[in-house]
Parts: C-alpha cells; sequence; structure tokens
C-alpha cells in the first residue's frame, strides 16, 4: 500500500485529478470505477477543470458507480444519476452510453444486479477504481457485518450512514433505506484501488482500516490485501497513523 498524505484537500484533489488523467492518457480506454458523496467533488471539479483546458478527453473511457439508491427517482436531486451528471458527466465528453450506474428501481432488482456485474465483466473489470470511506469502514455501500458480498447487491443502509447522508437530503427521514452496490469482490478485482478520505472526523475509520485487523465488521479493512492500493489522505484525515508528523 502507498499512503500519501497532503498539506490540503485542494492538493489531494489536484493529485488524484493527475493520477486519474495520467491513466487515461497512457490507457484512452481506462475503465474507470467512480464513487460519490462528499469526498469526490473536489476531484470531480479538477477533471471537468482539465477537461474543459484541452489536457484530457474521456471519449473512450467507460466508468462504473459504485452504488445508487433504491426506489429514489433518477431525476430526484440526491440520487446519484443525478449527482454524476451535476458533478462529473454534464462537464465532460464522455458518452453517456459508457457511463453506468445500477438502476435502483428496476422491478427485479435480482436481475439488475447479475445485470451491472455481467456489464462490468464484458467491459473488461474494473481499471482504477476511487473509493472513499464511511465512518463505519463501509466502501461503496458494503456495510459492515458477519459477511459480506462479493458481487453487486442490494443492502439495508445503516443507521449511522442514514444520519450521515441525511445532510444531503434534509432529514433522516427522507434517505432511502436501500441501495445498490458493488460487493467488495467487485471492488477488490480493480486493477488499481485509489482510496480517499479528508477530514478529522475520518481518521479513526482510517486508522482501522489501513492498520487494524481484516474484518468484515470494518469492510475497508478488506482493501489491506490489495496489491495495488494507492491511499491519498488529508492531514487531518491522517492524523491517527501517526505518520502524518
Ligand atoms: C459513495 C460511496 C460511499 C462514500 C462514503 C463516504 O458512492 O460509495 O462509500 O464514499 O459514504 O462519503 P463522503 O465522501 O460523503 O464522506
Amino acid at each position: 500500500m502507498n499512503i500519501h498524505i497532503f498539506d490540503s484537500g485542494e492538493q489531494l484533489d489536484e493529485a488524484a485529478a493527475e493520477t486519474i488523467c495520467g491513466f487515461i492518457r497512457a490507457k484512452p480506454g481506462a475503465v474507470l470505477g467512480l464513487a460519490t458523496g462528499e469526498t469526490p467533488l473536489g476531484i470531480y471539479r479538477k477533471l471537468a477543470e482539465k477537461f474543459r483546458e484541452g489536457l484530457i478527453s474521456f471519449r473512450q473511457v467507460t466508468t462504473f458507480n459504485l452504488d445508487e439508491y433504491v426506489n429514489l427517482p433518477e431525476d430526484h436531486p440526491e440520487s446519484y444519476h443525478a449527482y454524476m451528471r451535476r458533478h462529473l458527466f454534464d462537464h465532460i465528453d464522455l458518452p453517456p452510453s459508457r457511463a453506468h450506474l445500477p438502476c435502483g428501481n428496476a422491478a427485479d432488482l435480482a436481475a439488475e444486479c447479475q445485470r451491472y456485474d455481467a456489464l462490468i465483466e464484458e467491459a473488461g473489470g474494473i481499471d482504477l477504481q476511487m473509493l472513499g470511506i464511511g465512518h463505519n469502514g463501509h466502501i461503496g455501500f458494503n456495510e459492515p457485518g458477519r459477511e459480506l458480498a462479493a458481487g453487486t447487491h442490494v443492502v439495508r443502509l445503516a443507521p449511522e450512514t442514514r444520519r450521515a447522508n441525511a445532510r444531503f437530503f434534509g432529514s433522516i427521514d427522507e434517505v432511502p433505506e436501500r441501495a445498490v452496490t458493488m460487493g467488495v469482490g467487485t471492488i477488490l478485482k480493480a486493477r488499481l484501488i485509489l482510496l480517499i478520505a479528508k477530514g478529522a472526523d475520518k481518521a479513526d475509520i482510517v486508522r482501522r482500516a489501513l492498520t487494524g485487523p481484516i474484518t468484515t465488521e470494518c469492510p475497508a479493512s478488506l482493501l489491506q490485501t490489495h496489491p495495488r492500493l494507492v491511499v491519498l489522505l488529508d492531514r487531518a484525515a491522517a492524523k491517527a497513523l501517526g505518520t502524518a508528523g
């Protein structure tokens, strides 16, 4: 594992965006795994900026998002479909037909999960997977528990996840109870993983995930087994690691 610690969130965003652009320049048809939430916002801004400046094109890229809420209309402002359009897809030249998210409104969710996994397989798997981390150690919406699913599946969101995401919805009652998420098996199959965390509130879970025991009770701890894990942290998120200086 390679850990990089940045003095500011802005420097982290620039480094992450440069890593992604470098990856695409080396492999224009790269398959990217994308995340939502607060953590990637600055990175998406930088990617859009670099596209506007003519420094990168996403024309041949394929993307797969980690997750989507169940039973939230795709045009709801807090759906991950809407988030991705608002923060990235509307600002770059990625062909919409190659931007994939699981559909949380499918009549047959089990079939939708299978379809999503098959699409990822067909695309040749994920080259670079970007991940944020939940306060309870979730990645995607793989919540802590006695077991974890390998492939895309439907999850019941943990109460702390719904509480954390209530800040986007206004109230916890508005936050959907279930989501479709890529499984940890699919995430671990990505050829390169970029785990990103910012802020003091993530310091403890970052320490547990990177230096604690590997356990399904902290899904992000399974990332320790990945041969190419790059971790980008701001100083606040790194402060419990004992390496932040
Ligand atoms: C988002 C996702 C989640 C978030 C995590 C952190 O697609 O899969 O695992 O990365 O909940 O969220 P933020 O970045 O809002 O702290």
